[in-house]
């Protein structure tokens, strides 16, 4: 069974309507990590070694995150700069990561059609992923394509259900991918 290493990045987890719903589906899973970053690390001063030990035993990887401001919250951008760090996840000997999956979970507030020419966001949401999808490929891993719930807190009981139901089975899916993948390896 592929071992799951959820990163979950939510600056107020007590006020997070999607991302933590999508924490509960994780947690019930066998196999799996979740690492609160703002409630391990309130002061941003990132554990590196822990993060990395935690990193090399995964074979998916999960960036749980809202969107804010078009990419990740503060800590998670943190993160990517301590965490993937020169002569580890890239350059001269960096391949820890090399072969690992990497897959972004996340919420935005605004509607698909607010996310189109027009719209409030003038483009795709699709646009706006190269960052956090090359952060990914540049370290070497492979790139799922990214799990986006809309509307924020908008959505309502049902939709939220819904939308942990579709993670669900996008998650098992995965897993089984990366389990064939092994095994023929
Ligand atoms: C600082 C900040 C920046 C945000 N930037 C965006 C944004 O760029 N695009 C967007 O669609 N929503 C944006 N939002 C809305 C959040 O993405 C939305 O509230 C969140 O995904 C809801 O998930 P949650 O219930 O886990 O908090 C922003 C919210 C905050 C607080």
């Amino acid at each position: 069974m592929p071992h799951t290493l959820v990163i979950h990045a939510h600056p107020r987890p007590g006020s997070s309507l999607i991302t933590g719903a999508m924490r509960q589906v994780f947690e019930a899973q066998p196999d799996t990590s979740v690492r609160p970053l703002y409630d391990l690390y309130p002061d941003f001063d990132i554990d590196v070694a822990a993060e990395q030990r935690a990193l090399l035993a995964a074979d998916l990887v999960v960036w749980l995150t809202p969107v804010h401001w078009y990419s990740v919250p503060a800590l998670m951008k943190h993160w990517f700069d301590q965490v993937l760090a020169y002569g580890w996840a890239y350059g001269p000997g960096g391949e820890a990561l090399r072969g690992k999956t990497a897959w972004w979970v996340t919420s935005a507030g605004a509607t698909t059609s607010e996310y189109a020419p027009g719209g409030s966001h003038g483009r795709p949401f699709a646009d706006f992923l190269p960052p956090i999808e090359n952060t990914a490929r540049f370290c070497g891993m492979h790139w799922l394509p990214p799990y986006v719930v809309h509307g924020g807190h908008a959505n309502t009981v049902v939709q939220v259900s819904a939308c942990c139901g579709g993670l669900q089975q996008r998650l098992e899916q995965h897993l089984a991918d990366i389990t064939t993948a092994g095994a023929a390896a």
